[in-house]
């Protein structure tokens, strides 16, 4: 089989500085794209700023042959998120794959969340993805070609303790991403929702180093750029990656209970006196879009 390769393509990569980021650009790189490294340079819980992420990606991209310009711009505002898809216009003329990723942690148990942590964990990861996704949309329609990765988590589909607003985060990218993945199909922007698993400066504190060391960036990277890639058409899909593990997930509905009252109002108790019915998973019927919902609503 031929090799996939990205020759002609540009691919912006945001957070493209950290563990998954870098692992992305230089995979993306290495097969041939012009790739912006985009990177704001601060600590984890999204501190200050800087410019040496970003650079050391850039030199070590362009020292192996690879074309690559850094960007240093926030993508938490639509005015940044342009200057960004401008960098990629101006240095390689056009921008053709977007790898929103850039992301900060602020992890604390609900009790202790301040409104700010909550918002400033939003602002990266839902809105920096709005703004970059915004300003490189109507580039990706009129051209006919786009691609796009949202950087979800295990942690928005599953929850988990001390992540409340990380979690909501993350899931609001699955709905954004499938979203983005109706309304773009027909000019060929297709998003698809990864969920990662990797050594980086936000696992190596929870990580034991016997796990970081199976958790190489890298392997998530090969998923994200098949995804980007002529060769794949799939639009819409959420997947979990990592250690040379891929899988496809999908939300499942039960059979349930139906009501027999004819105007739909069950009662408490009948409620009650179903519910192992509503809970039953045993018969799961995949969930292919919002009309597989709707219409078992209305069968
Ligand atoms: N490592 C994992 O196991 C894991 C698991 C699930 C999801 N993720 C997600 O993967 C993505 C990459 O995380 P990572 O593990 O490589 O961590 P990381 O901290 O190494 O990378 C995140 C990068 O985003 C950059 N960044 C932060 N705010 C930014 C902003 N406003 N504008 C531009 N860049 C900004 C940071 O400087 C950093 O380089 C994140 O979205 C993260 O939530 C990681």
């Amino acid at each position: 089989m031929s090799q996939i390769r990205f020759d002609g393509k540009t691919v912006i990569v945001t957070g493209g500085g950290g563990g998954l980021g870098s692992a992305h650009a230089k995979l993306f790189a290495a097969r041939g794209a012009n790739v912006v490294v985009n990177d704001l340079g601060g600590d984890v819980t999204g501190g200050g700023q800087g410019t040496s992420m970003a650079d050391k990606v850039v030199e070590a991209i362009r020292a192996a042959g690879g074309k690559a310009i850094a960007s240093y711009e926030s993508v938490t505002e639509m005015s940044s998120a342009q200057a960004i898809i401008e960098t990629a216009k101006k240095a390689f003329g056009g921008v053709h794959i977007l790898i929103n990723n850039a992301g900060i942690l602020r992890d604390t148990s609900f009790k202790n969340m301040t409104e700010d942590d909550w918002d400033a964990v939003f602002k990266v990861h839902v809105k920096g993805a709005f703004c970059m996704s915004k300003a490189a949309w109507d580039t990706m329609r009129e051209q006919n070609y786009g691609r796009i990765i949202m950087t979800s988590s295990a942690a928005g589909i599953y929850g988990n303790f001390g992540q409340a607003n990380y979690s909501a985060a993350k899931m609001a990218l699955v709905g954004f991403g499938q979203t983005l993945a109706l309304e773009g199909l027909k000019n060929n922007v297709l998003t698809n929702i990864i969920c990662p698993v990797a050594a980086s400066r936000m696992t190596e504190t929870i990580l034991p180093p016997e796990v970081l060391a199976k958790l190489n960036p890298g392997s998530v990277s090969a998923l994200v750029a098949y995804l980007c890639s002529d060769q794949s058409t799939e639009n819409g899909s959420v997947f979990e990656a990592g250690a040379g593990r891929y899988v496809h997930i999908k939300w499942a509905s039960g059979a349930g209970y139906r009501s027999p009252a004819t105007d739909g109002l069950a009662t408490i108790e009948e409620i009650r006196d179903h519910f192992a019915a509503i809970k039953d998973l045993s018969r799961p019927k995949l969930m292919n879009g919002i009309s597989d919902s709707l219409n078992a609503f209305m069968a």
